[in-house]
């Protein structure tokens, strides 16, 4: 896909304050620090389009952004972050799930995940309760630049095996670096084939 645009549009503390969910909508979710705005910035070849930083909790809000004047793209806050009190934690998980099971256009949520670790209890838990309430995601191993080859390949085999211990069948996996702009053309062309079976089938998002 050519991105010919890309605009911020706002950022809302809850689903109910996002932008009118008239356009086809990809959200990107995963840890705390995982590297969801970084990926968001190297697919849309801009420096500085998502905050990202190397303190975790960074991104606090929902960021909309709107592709080619077609498409969202949302960059979530990450789930898991150690250094918030529990309430805080519980507020910001209530944040994500309210947006999730409520945002019409939802088209596919990106699960992020740190190719470096073994599978996280959290992140597993996540993708279940995904399963569970019918929300269609695929899985992205980030940061596949700090692993060398052999190793990288070995880990995501691993997440795989432990993966098709619960599920019958995978989720579409991409590997990914922000760093050297790795895999940012598969999720794109997820994307766009996804817009594209919307159009032919006439889908629409109304309010
Ligand atoms: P929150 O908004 O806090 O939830 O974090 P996030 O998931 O948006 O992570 P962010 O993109 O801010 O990146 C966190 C840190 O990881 C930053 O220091 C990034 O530079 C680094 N990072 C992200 N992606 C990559 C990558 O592909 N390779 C390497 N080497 N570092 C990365
Ligand atoms: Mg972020």
């Amino acid at each position: 896909m050519v991105i010919k645009t890309v605009e911020f549009v706002k950022s809302s503390e809850k689903w109910q304050n996002c932008p009118e969910p008239t356009l086809a909508e990809y959200a990107f979710i995963g840890r705390s620090n995982v590297g969801k705005s970084s990926l968001i910035n190297a697919m849309m070849n801009r420096k500085d389009l998502a905050k990202t930083s190397q303190t975790p909790g960074k991104t606090q809000l929902i960021n909309h952004f709107i592709v080619n004047e077609k498409w969202y793209l949302t960059d979530l806050p990450g789930y898991g972050y150690a250094k918030v009190s529990k309430v805080q934690r519980k507020d910001f998980e209530k944040l994500i799930t309210n947006y999730i099971l409520n945002r019409k256009n939802l088209v596919n949520l990106f699960v992020l995940v740190d190719a470096r670790h073994n599978p996280q209890k959290i992140d597993l838990e996540f993708m279940e309760w995904c399963g569970e309430s019918g929300v269609p995601f695929s899985i992205v191993f980030t940061k596949a630049d700090k692993l060398k080859t052999s190793v990288l390949t070995k880990n995501i085999e691993e997440y795989k095996n432990e993966l098709l211990k619960f599920w019958e069948e995978l989720p579409q996996c991409f590997v990914t670096s922000a760093e050297k702009k790795e895999g940012c053309d598969d999720i794109l062309q997820l994307i766009e084939d996804t817009n594209t079976f919307l159009e032919k089938n006439k889908v629409k998002f109304e309010n």
